[in-house]
């Protein structure tokens, strides 16, 4: 039977095997996913031998995805140009492939929302610059949105991202953000900002058109301020628990040989583990 994992470092904290054994349980699949704990100096040596461990592939969480990539003997487009990989597989041949699923995710899920914002999204702001940045900006340059404003506490950071992926891609300062709101169809918060534990996001999305778009890939707590006030103002919300389902299908798809879908009990069953 294919087994697969997710390796992190720590990898307590992941909803995966949550995600892919409903999955493996619901459509009747001898299969098993399990969890690896792996630190970083060892990560390079348990993916080159992932079949020593028994397993046809895996997908990588914090903090190994850019070494996933490294570690691969090919990757594709979206991971080349991300810059890391969350979901690794062995090919016919057992050379490790390298995938990044999460722009996958976050668009599949922006589309299951909000499946007309591209008809009233000619700029989308983007707020924070880390890992997750670079996956949503990959994701709405791929889905062909001209003008994205990309706004980052550390600005030197924003810079690098706009530099690497060129022209759609413009640099605002942090605090000048809310200014260029009322141009906005998309807003994404990728900072942690509004996370429990972390300070809130604070912004006015009162100065975002009516037909706006506002996500957040934060999802503890599931509904974050910045989502409830986007709620306030009748504007269309989407939560961060939907990229993440969604980011899992084609692994699933890949090790398993059946493409899942992402569906309302499945969401609950994650849910109910948050
Ligand atoms: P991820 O991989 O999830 O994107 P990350 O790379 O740690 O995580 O990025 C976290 C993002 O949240 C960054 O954009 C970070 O801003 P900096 O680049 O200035 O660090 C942003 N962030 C975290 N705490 C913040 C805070 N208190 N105020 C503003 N931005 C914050």
């Amino acid at each position: 039977a294919p087994r697969a994992c997710v390796i992190g470092w720590p990898v307590e904290h992941s909803r995966s095997p949550a995600i892919h054994g409903y999955w493996l349980r619901q459509y009747g699949i001898d299969g098993a996913y399990e969890k690896e704990a792996v630190p970083p100096e060892d990560f390079a040596a348990f993916v080159s031998d992932l079949s020593a461990h028994g397993y046809v592939g895996a997908n990588v969480t914090l903090p190994h995805k850019e070494a996933a990539l490294r570690a691969a003997a090919s990757a594709d487009a979206a991971a080349e140009a991300i810059g890391a990989a969350n979901t690794l597989w062995l090919d016919a041949n057992g050379a490790l492939q390298a995938s990044n699923t999460d722009a996958y995710g976050f668009m599949t899920n922006l589309y299951a929302g909000a499946p007309r914002w591209r008809e009233t999204c000619d700029v989308a702001m983007v707020l924070g610059a880390g890992g997750a940045a670079r996956a949503v900006l990959y994701g709405l340059i791929e889905a062909g949105v001209s003008r994205i404003l990309l706004t980052n506490r550390t600005v030197a950071k924003a810079e690098t991202l706009a530099r690497e992926f060129g022209a759609p891609v413009e640099v605002l300062p942090w605090e000048s953000k809310e200014s260029a709101l009322s141009a906005c169809g998309l807003l994404v918060n990728t900072t942690s900002l509004g996370m429990t534990g972390q300070p809130p996001l604070d912004i006015m999305v009162e100065a975002l058109p009516q037909s706006a778009v506002v996500t957040d890939i934060v999802y503890v707590p599931l509904e974050t301020a910045l989502l409830a006030a986007a709620r306030r103002r009748g504007l269309a919300a989407i939560d961060g628990l939907g990229m993440l389902l969604h980011q899992a299908v084609p692994g699933f798809e890949r090790w398993f040989g059946l493409r899942p879908e992402v569906t309302p009990d499945l969401r609950a069953h994650v849910v109910a583990t948050l």
